[in-house]
């Protein structure tokens, strides 16, 4: 009768509207081919970011660090760390004990750096650095001790020297006027004088990859890599010095900062980058660039959310068709909400009160869908992050020129830390694309103020040595 017809074309509407939901979740759900494929373009990059010929215009950029060696544990002082660039700023101090019974004791204090500064003046950006860190010295009685300094700063900077960086971009949410083209470190001392409260010995400047690695390594001496998974991603490793040909050198390692985050800035990655990622990509703060990461940093996951959610919505399939205002609002996905809504242990009413809490109304069909593209997003984050994780170790492998090998990644950073798919994924990954090696992945424990105190540390050594 009647009825049944209704019900047969209520049920015909539901399925075609799961299987167009599916069609457009199925552009993120990569092929084992695909992410080979994301692997050797990667791989690709990694060679022209060191190539001399080919550095200049090459996306993955592979700079240097002047970072030789990992620590040997006799490293030694008390030394000040700024950590820029992650979730929070901090300040740090950080007192290495060297010998028998190593130790490292941390003091460290969290500033908000409000958004204006953030986008501001590069000058008001520093003027505001040096006054956190004068707080801070107040606050620990330190004014006159004149300390050695670390800055942890994440941004790709083009270094000549262990303390001098010249910002080739900012990245992230930053944009500060008059920084780009210049050597960061001179704009912190210049901040330090014009403030003439206090001296400070800023001694290394130092991406917090690096960071990572170092701080993994002084426990474990196997870690030569190290990945941050979080607001944004990157990675370094150990490479050869002959290999880095903007360096030169034929003996040793250097650690490089790969910048990865850059890699498809040259549409290498066009194929399967979606209309999703685009529209994330043409929302943000500096178009066109970092678009790897723009696929897998915990900044822009919910913005990639928002968007399928905003089209979805929008085809009527769901919030019963209505966009809210909080929906059209750029930053509601934050890592801890996604971490949240993708969590195991949540049931589908706590997903709809997550969901409330973020002012959107959601119906228990709702909730469902948004857990899964939550889902799918993530899981395809985890996947080319992997691969390229794949491309790093294998490298490290053949420039070893060993059939298998073992080694230790440090990691640190909020997607992987807080997420509860994130890093099982990504490991899952990296271990199906590289099955020549063991990869070891080791958790950082503040990894940016620890490791910029660890490098701070050697860099002061070295200048001693360097005046005998
Ligand atoms: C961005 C920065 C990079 C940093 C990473 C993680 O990609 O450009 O320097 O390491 O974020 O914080």
């Amino acid at each position: 009768g009647k009825g049944a017809a209704m019900v047969t074309a209520v049920a015909y509407r539901l399925t075609d509207q799961a299987r167009q939901i599916q069609e457009t979740l199925a552009e993120f759900r990569l092929s084992k081919g695909q992410l080979l494929e994301v692997k050797k373009r990667m791989r690709m990059e990694i060679e022209r970011g060191l190539k001399k010929d080919t550095h200049k215009e090459a996306t993955v950029k592979m700079l240097p660090t002047f970072v030789r060696s990992t620590p040997d544990g006799t490293e030694n002082g008390d030394f000040l760390a700024l950590d820029l660039g992650g979730t929070n700023f901090r300040v740090l101090l950080v007192k290495i004990r060297s010998g028998k019974k190593r130790t490292v004791e941390m003091h460290n204090k969290i500033y908000a750096i409000p958004i204006e500064v953030m986008q501001g003046t590069g000058e008001e950006l520093f003027d505001h650095i040096v006054h956190c860190i004068s707080d801070f010295l107040d606050y620990m009685g330190m004014k006159s001790a004149r300390l050695p300094l670390g800055f942890t700063f994440s941004f790709p900077c083009h270094q000549t020297s262990l303390d001098a960086g010249i910002l080739v971009t900012w990245t992230k949410g930053f944009k500060a006027t008059d920084c780009e083209g210049e050597d960061v470190v001179e704009l912190l001392r210049e901040a330090i004088k014009r403030k003439e409260e206090f001296e400070l010995d800023v001694v290394a400047i130092v991406n917090d990859t690096v960071g990572t690695m170092m701080t993994c390594a002084y426990e474990e001496p196997t870690c030569e890599v190290g990945l941050i998974a979080g607001t944004g991603s990157n990675a370094c490793y150990m490479e050869e010095l002959k290999n880095i040909e903007i360096v030169g050198g034929t003996e040793g390692r250097m650690c490089v900062n790969m910048e990865w985050g850059a890699f498809g800035d040259n549409g290498c990655l066009d194929d399967i980058r979606t209309k999703y990622d685009q529209a994330v990509d043409e929302n943000s703060l500096n178009e066109g660039k970092q678009r790897y990461e723009k696929m897998c940093s915990g900044m822009y996951l919910g913005e990639i959310v928002r968007q399928i959610l905003i089209d979805l919505t929008k085809r009527g399939f769901l919030f019963r068709g209505q966009i809210s205002e909080t929906l059209k609002t750029r930053g509601i996905f934050e890592t801890k909400f996604l971490s949240q809504i993708e969590s195991d242990r949540l049931a589908l009413l706590q997903v709809r009160a997550i969901l409330q809490q973020l002012g959107l109304d959601s119906t228990c069909d709702d909730s469902i869908i948004v857990k899964e593209v939550c889902g799918t997003v993530s899981r395809r984050a985890a996947q080319i992050c992997g691969a390229g994780m794949a491309a790093v170790v294998d490298k490290i492998r053949e420039n070893r020129g060993l059939d298998h090998l073992d080694i230790t990644v440090g990691v640190d950073g909020t997607l992987y830390k807080l997420h509860p798919h994130f890093s099982r994924i990504f490991h899952q990954t990296v271990k199906e694309l590289a099955p020549k090696c063991d990869v070891n992945f080791l958790l950082s424990e503040d990894g940016s103020g620890k490791g910029a105190a660890l490098i701070t540390a050697v860099g002061c050594r070295q200048r001693e040595l360097d005046a005998q």
